[in-house]
C-alpha cells in the first residue's frame, strides 16, 4: 500500500493510520558494539521524515515497566563510537509470558506508539515475532549480535568488532606462547553457533578449531596437536567455542595435557568480546539497518527482519525467515588445518 493512504483512516494496529507517526526504539537480549550506532540511526532517520521517536529503557522488559522517554536526533550526539547501548537492555522473562505482552502492549498504545524498532539478536527476534503476531504493532529487527546467529542476515551487527578483539587478544597470547612448549585452548563466545569460533580460527591462525556445528573428534584433535609438534611446531592454538555441545576449554585442555603430555592453558575471552569501541564495518553496518528499518516502518512494508546480503541492505519479513536461517560453512574448517601447516 502506498504513503497516501496516511490520510484515509486505513487501520492495521487497531486505530492506528499506516504509516506511523510515533515510533519506538529498544536493544535487548546482550549487547552488542555498534547498537548505539543503530538507535542513532534510527532516531536520526525518523527525526528527517518527521516521525516522533520514543526510546524505551532496559529492553522488552521497559515496554512493559514503562520506561519510555522521548528521544531527540541531537539527544545521540556522540554516542557512535561508543560499545554498549545507551539504552540499557534485558533478557525479560516477562515478556515471554502473555500477561507480559499485554502490559506491553497496553504501554505502547498509552503513549501513542504506532511502530516498533527492536535492536537485538536470535532471542529478540523471537520476542518480536510472538509480539507482532499477537498484536499487529508494525515492527522491524535490526539484527545486533556478536553470535552473528541471526536469520535474514549475512552479517549481524557487533559481530565483525566482537571478532577482531578475539583475533587482537590471540595475537597477544602468541606472544607469550614462543616462550613455552605450551598448547593454549582459548575459549570464544558465540552460544550455540560457531560462527564467531571459525572466523576467530582463521583470522588468528589457530592450528585447530572446535565449533558446536561439529560434534568433537577429541582423538582427532589429539593427532593433529601431536602431527603439529612432530611437524617442529613449539606451540599451538586451538579456538574453542563455548557452550554445552563443544563442552568449552576445560575438558579439552585436560585431555591434550593427559594424552600427549603437553603443557595447557586456557583463555576464556567472555565479555570481553561483546565490550569495546564498534569497528568502522559494525558502524557502517548499523548505521545502514537503522535507517532501512525506520524506511520500511514508514513505507508501511511487513514486518521484517532488516539484513545485509552481499553487500545489500535487504528486508525478509518475519514469516520467510525460515528459508533464511544461518548455516556454518564448516567446510572452512577444514581451510584452518591446510593453512596451519
Ligand atoms: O548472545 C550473545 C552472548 O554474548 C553469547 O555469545 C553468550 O553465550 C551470551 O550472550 C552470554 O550471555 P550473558 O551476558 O547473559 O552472560
Amino acid at each position: 500500500m502506498s504513503e497516501q493512504s496516511t490520510s484515509s483512516e486505513v487501520t492495521t494496529f487497531e486505530n492506528v493510520p499506516l504509516r506511523p507517526r510515533r515510533i519506538a526504539v529498544l536493544t535487548a537480549g546482550g549487547d552488542a558494539p555498534g547498537m548505539n550506532a543503530a538507535i542513532r540511526a534510527v532516531i536520526r532517520s525518523a527525526a528527517a521524515t518527521h516521525i516522533d521517536v520514543i526510546g524505551v529503557r532496559r529492553g522488552y522488559e521497559g515496554l512493559i515497566e514503562d520506561r519510555f522517554e522521548s528521544v531527540t536526533g541531537r539527544g545521540v550526539a556522540n554516542i557512535l563510537q561508543r560499545g554498549g547501548t545507551v539504552l540499557e537492555t534485558s533478557r525479560s522473562e516477562e515478556f515471554r509470558r502473555p500477561s507480559g505482552r499485554m502490559r506491553a502492549l497496553q504501554n505502547l498504545r498509552d503513549h501513542s506508539v504506532e511502530g516498533l524498532v527492536v535492536i537485538g539478536g536470535e532471542g529478540a527476534l523471537q520476542g518480536a515475532t510472538v509480539f507482532h503476531r499477537e498484536s499487529g504493532l508494525p515492527l522491524m529487527l535490526v539484527p545486533a549480535s556478536i553470535d552473528n546467529d541471526v536469520p535474514g542476515t549475512e552479517y549481524s551487527i557487533g559481530f565483525d568488532t566482537a571478532v577482531n578483539t578475539a583475533i587482537d587478544a590471540i595475537d597477544k597470547v602468541r606472544d607469550t606462547m614462543f616462550a613455552f612448549e605450551r598448547v593454549f585452548c582459548i575459549e570464544v563466545m558465540g552460544r550455540d553457533s560457531g560462527f564467531i569460533g571459525l572466523s576467530v580460527a582463521i583470522g588468528a591462525g589457530a592450528e585447530a578449531v572446535v565449533v558446536p556445528e561439529i560434534p568433537l573428534d577429541i582423538d582427532d584433535l589429539c593427532r593433529r596437536v601431536e602431527e603439529a609438534r612432530l611437524r617442529g611446531k613449539q606451540a599451538s592454538i586451538i579456538v574453542v567455542s563455548e557452550g554445552p555441545r563443544t563442552g568449552g576449554v576445560m575438558p579439552i585442555a585436560t585431555q591434550l595435557e593427559r594424552r600427549l603430555g603437553i603443557k595447557s592453558r586456557i583463555v576464556v575471552l567472555g565479555h570481553i568480546q561483546r565490550g569495546g569501541s564498534p569497528s568502522a564495518r559494525d558502524r557502517v553496518l548499523a548505521s545502514r539497518m537503522g535507517a532501512e528499518a525506520v524506511r520500511a516502518l514508514s513505507e508501511c512494508a511487513a514486518a521484517s527482519v532488516i539484513g545485509e546480503e552481499r553487500g545489500a541492505i535487504v528486508r525478509t519479513p518475519l514469516d520467510h525467515l525460515h528459508e533464511r536461517q544461518r548455516r556454518l560453512d564448516t567446510s572452512l574448517i577444514e581451510l584452518v588445518y591446510r593453512l596451519s601447516i
